[in-house]
């Protein structure tokens, strides 16, 4: 029971960083995925390099921003597989600003792709992670839903509001046999991290709060998510788990 042979898995923002992790990790566990992304080049680029190692994945180009685009997935789904049981809603962005430097446009935007989309996303997939019977949606949130990390007040609003999204719905979909969780990632490797964590005071900063004294890396929270997509963890439901290097229980 330990892998997900035989399940359909859909990724969002799958091409790079954390989702491109659980494309990867999924896939050895023996899952069938698609994942999606903005950027085709990156998409083929990446299947490619997926065939090479002997694996199969499709990549959808669609933007977790679009309302058009998120009832794409659900067709996808629907032509080929009639069921899903694992959603990992992972696509996500960041604009880093004071509060009141954001346009309107910039916290929208933040928002639509980090709290909207994953709402609008599970429930236009819902009937067919309904019909999978025992389906699992893991959402991607992060430390800044939970305490103040200098990230800019929009994406911690996001990923606050993600949390309890996850919550709500994992109390709702649990008689559809629907499992709803979180993963709340600190800082991690990846191309939305990079030039941040280039800056060597901010990183002196986030080392110091860190008791593992480093950032992660993605399939440090792949492995999380994979758990979470298993059958194996079929009595947890509604939950964040953190993966911080511990940074949340420590104060000074
Ligand atoms: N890295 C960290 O330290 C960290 C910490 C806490 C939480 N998180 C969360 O973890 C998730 C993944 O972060 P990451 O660091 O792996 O990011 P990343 O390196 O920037 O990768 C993001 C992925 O999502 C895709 N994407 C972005 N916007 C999209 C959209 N509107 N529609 C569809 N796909 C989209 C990107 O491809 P395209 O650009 O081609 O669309 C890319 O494949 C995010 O939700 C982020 O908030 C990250």
């Amino acid at each position: 029971m330990w892998d997900l042979e035989s399940k359909k898995a859909v990724i969002t923002g799958g091409t790079k960083g954390i989702g491109r992790a659980c494309v990867m990790e999924f896939l050895k566990l023996g899952a069938e995925v698609m994942f999606t992304a903005r950027n085709e080049e990156d998409i083929n680029n990446f299947t490619k390099e997926l065939r090479k190692q002997g694996y199969k994945a499709t990549g959808l180009v669609a933007d977790a921003e679009k309302q058009e685009d998120r009832e794409k997935l659900a067709q996808w789904v629907a032509n080929n597989w009639k069921k899903l049981d694992i959603l990992v809603n992972n696509a996500g962005i960041n604009i880093r600003k004071r509060a009141r430097d954001y346009s309107e446009e910039e916290y929208r935007k933040v928002l639509e792709i980090n709290l909207v989309a994953p709402f609008e996303i599970s429930r236009v997939l819902y009937p067919y992670l309904q019909e999978s019977g025992k389906a699992s949606m893991i959402n991607i949130a992060s430390s800044a839903a939970i305490q103040d990390v200098g990230t800019g007040t929009p994406y911690a609003m996001s990923k606050s509001g993600l949390l309890q999204q996850t919550r709500s719905l994992a109390a709702e979909w649990a008689r559809d046999g629907i499992r709803v969780n979180a993963v709340s990632p600190w800082f991690i490797k990846t191309p939305l991290t990079q030039g941040y964590l280039e800056d060597g005071k901010r990183m002196e900063a986030i080392l110091s709060r860190t008791p593992l004294n480093r950032v992660g890396e993605p399939e440090e929270i792949s492995a999380i998510v994979s758990f979470l997509a298993m059958d194996r963890s079929s009595f947890v439901t509604g939950q964040n788990i953190v993966a911080d290097g511990g940074m949340s229980i420590k104060a000074l």
